[in-house]
């Protein structure tokens, strides 16, 4: 977590910082900072709070120079506070560093180094210990030097042998106040990328952050270091080779990752479903053969007619989408499918068949357990494919292939559109697989109208938020929120309580209705509503049973529901909220958007800040 910017070039450092720290604050949040160096001497300021706390400092003690670093923190060694907030510095205090990861073996570094005599250290972070550690070698290896090609040689080479050294992840840039025009960029684990313009260079941990200024970048490797001046950049690895790396296009641009007319980024980005499920789907459906077409996969027919088993592995809402999948691969080409929490599968010891086919799904690409679990799964000879957003994401990079969402950036941390492309893609796969099985074409066709319906029906659903803000105001005094529905839509169900979660701080539960009875009709209370997902298809009327028991025990009822429940539930159910009908294996993309909703106007509603809640952050790269 976290997020990094850096620059040199020749235009004033401090406003492009700030600038990419905006776009990236989305990825951490507590405390702010940057530095930057002017004529050989280097200039900080660093606050806790937000990017906008950190403006209001450099606005009042303004930084000049056009060579710099900055970090937007998500705390994982040492609290929030303003000594903690990153640049972190070395002993002289010359050199800044910015870092996104972790560095384990910290507290071994920052021994040996106070063992040296170091003493100097300002804050609790396991960041700062690499600061001096890159420091000391610089200082030691450049005593008596004065010229500035080879200061720039022996930066590069201390903080080479400075990571060697270091057990752990990180993204880092750092420059020297002796050292000018530079800066250096590292990553392992965590993402860094470079963007390329002219006569000025930039370092970013994602995109977005400099997606203003140019289009042209180069996505970094594990273990690659990056040497950045004006006009030119060198990577090369920790062990010293010199890499093959490509510029690419970035895909967007800074347009689209503006709020426009939008209050928030999620609202924005709910309301880019119609758009974001018909580009999930776009050139992927072969109306002649009533299949979906996923070139990205690269395995030949026989190749996918010989796998037998399917994991799919992800975190949160990608995980949500993967229990969406398992249902649907399972319903359209009858293979076994198992969900697993990608954090659960690194670590235990899941019984793999060798015609088993991996999935690891995250919007970011980023998200540490479901790299490790992916990197996992490679280790031991499983074809392991992606469903990314990022494009170019490490996840993306690393798989053996995969699906991109192109659902465009999405920046509010409550991930919307990106679960909704999830489950189209999943549908994909099931419907593929499918074809290559039993799936007739006449089912394969149906699966596919159904799919292309979606994108105006999601259009009529995003209507019911009026609807849907009024039931938010009339519930905002509650004490939580019960989620239940059956098959496809018990998914939905853990995913409309964890966005309710995130952005309201409500308690929140998903569980299948059925196991109600089992225990947890327990907590069933007045100011305690159940949101029934209870669409009109095959398991309506068992839904209806459990509707009837939350009734019977003075426990409100909010029901999504479509077709003929609404006549039956209207004597029932407190609110009725009313979809399009639709087969059973698509309705979860239209069941999910009210939830959405739902979470959104409540946490409006409490005051909450939607768009970056407490303690979170977008992007989680740390285990
Ligand atoms: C979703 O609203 C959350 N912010 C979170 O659960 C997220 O889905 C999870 O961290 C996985 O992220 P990824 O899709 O980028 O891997
Ligand atoms: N471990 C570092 C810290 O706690 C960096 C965390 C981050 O990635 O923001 O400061």
């Amino acid at each position: 977590m976290c997020g990094i910017v850096g620059y040199v070039g020749r235009a004033e450092a401090a406003p492009i910082l700030l600038d990419g720290l905006r776009r990236l604050e989305y990825r951490g949040y507590d405390s702010a900072g940057v530095a930057i160096v002017d004529r050989g001497h280097l200039a900080t300021r660093k606050c806790s709070g937000r990017i906008a706390a950190l403006a209001t400092l450099v606005a009042k003690r303004p930084l000049s120079g056009s060579f710099g670093v900055s970090h937007t923190r998500w705390a994982t060694h040492g609290k929030v506070t303003d000594e903690n907030a990153h640049p972190h510095f070395d002993a002289s205090g010359k050199l800044a560093l910015v870092h996104n990861g972790v560095i384990e073996n910290y507290q071994a570094l920052r021994d040996d180094l106070v063992r040296g005599g170091d003493t100097n250290f300002r804050s609790e972070t396991d960041t700062e210990v690499l600061a001096h550690l890159i420091g000391k070698l610089y200082d030691e290896s450049c005593a008596s030097t004065v010229d500035v090609h080879q200061k720039k040689a022996r930066l590069f080479a201390a903080v080479r042998a400075a990571l060697q050294q270091v057990i752990g992840t990180y993204g880092i840039a750092l420059v020297h106040a002796d050292v000018p025009d530079f800066m250096i960029g590292a990553r392992r684990g965590s993402p860094l990328v470079l963007g390329v313009g002219k006569d000025e260079n930039f370092l970013a941990s994602d995109v977005s952050a400099i997606v203003a200024y140019t289009r042209d970048a180069v996505y970094l490797n594990d273990f690659d270091i990056v040497a950045v001046e004006r006009d030119k950049f060198e990577i090369s690895s920790l062990a010293g080779e010199s890499g093959d790396h490509q510029v690419s296009k970035v895909e967007f641009t800074a347009e689209d990752i503006k709020k426009g007319v939008y209050p928030h980024y999620m609202l924005k980005e709910i309301f880019e479903q119609p758009d974001s499920v018909r580009d999930a789907m776009r050139g992927r459906l072969s109306l002649e053969e009533c299949t979906a077409k996923l070139g990205g996969l690269n395995m030949t027919p026989a190749q996918l007619r010989d796998v037998g088993r399917i994991v799919l592995m992800g975190c949160g809402t990608a995980l949500h989408a993967g229990r969406v999948g398992e249902y649907l691969i399972e319903r359209l080409a009858n293979i076994p499918t198992e969900v697993e929490f990608a954090h659960e599968f690194r670590h235990r010891n899941t019984p793999m068949t060798p015609e088993t086919l991996v999935f690891a799904i995250s919007q970011s690409g980023e998200t540490a357990d479901t790299l490790g679990a992916l990197r996992e799964s490679r280790r031991k000879g499983f074809r392991t494919l992606g469903i990314c957003n990022n494009v170019a994401s490490t996840i993306a990079r690393e798989s053996d292939g995969g699906v991109y969402m192109h659902a465009g950036p999405e920046i509010g941390v409550a991930a919307t559109k990106s679960f909704s492309s999830q489950v189209v893609i999943l549908t994909l796969i099931g419907l593929l697989f499918g074809r290559m099985r039993n799936l007739s074409t006449a089912e394969g066709s149906r699966v596919i109208e159904a799919l292309e319906a979606l994108p105006e029906q999601i259009e009529i659903v995003l209507k019911l938020s009026d609807q849907i803000k009024a039931i938010a105001k009339k519930y905002a005094d509650v004490n939580g929120l019960l989620f239940f529905g059956r098959q496809f839509n018990f998914p939905i169900a853990l995913e409309g309580a964890l966005k309710m979660k995130e952005i309201t701080y409500l308690f929140a539960e998903g569980h299948p209705s059925a196991e109600l009875k089992h225990g947890i009709i327990a907590l069933v209370r007045p100011d305690l509503p159940s949101i029934f997902i209870a669409p009109d298809d095959a398991v309506f009327s068992k839904n209806l049973n459990n509707i009837e028991q939350v009734k019977a025990r003075k426990g409100p009822i909010i029901a999504l529901t479509s077709g003929n429940g609404v006549n039956q539930l209207k004597n029932i159910a407190n609110e009725i909220i009313s979809l399009p009908a639709a087969p059973d294996c698509v309705m979860p993309i239209l069941t999910v958007i009210p939830l959405q909703l739902l979470a959104y106007h409540l946490a409006v509603e409490l005051g909450r800040d939607v768009d970056k809640p407490r303690n979170l952050a977008k992007s989680v790269t740390v285990e």
